[in-house]
């Protein structure tokens, strides 16, 4: 572990006292710990992912064309862990998959389900596992 010491202004101190009493962060370098994750994570470029992956993808399509989205689920049943299903409304189903496993197969994942009929909106998160 590394030691690093950083200046904010009073007001952010104050705010990020605030925010740790409130979510029960046992101290300031854990919140900032995990704040780092996440912005190290959400600047993760899609293409710059290498080696095992751990991320969600959420799907939000047309009920209609489940079963095209289906034949895609199966081709990558081994990096799916587990998904969600459900229903929004009449027209449109949500789904959000965990997935785990090597990088270029999740890519192809998500490349295909963004191509699938009846897919309107994805979106991805990647962890970051340092
Ligand atoms: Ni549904």
């Amino acid at each position: 572990m590394n030691i690093i010491s950083i200046s904010l202004p009073k007001e952010l101190t104050s705010q990020l006292d605030e925010v740790a009493k409130k979510y029960g962060y046992a101290s300031r370098s854990e919140l900032f710990r995990q704040a780092l994750r996440n912005f190290i994570a959400d600047h993760h470029e899609y293409e710059d992912v290498r080696g095992q992956v751990i991320a969600t993808i959420t799907i939000l399509y047309d009920r209609r064309q489940r079963g095209e989205l289906l034949e895609v689920q199966h081709e990558y049943g081994d990096v799916i862990n587990s998904l969600m299903h459900v229903h929004v409304d009449e027209k449109s189903c949500l789904e959000v998959l965990v997935i785990s496993g090597e990088s270029e197969k999740v890519k192809e994942l998500i490349a295909g389900l963004k191509t699938t009929r009846g897919v309107k909106q994805l979106r991805t998160a990647f962890m970051h596992l340092g």
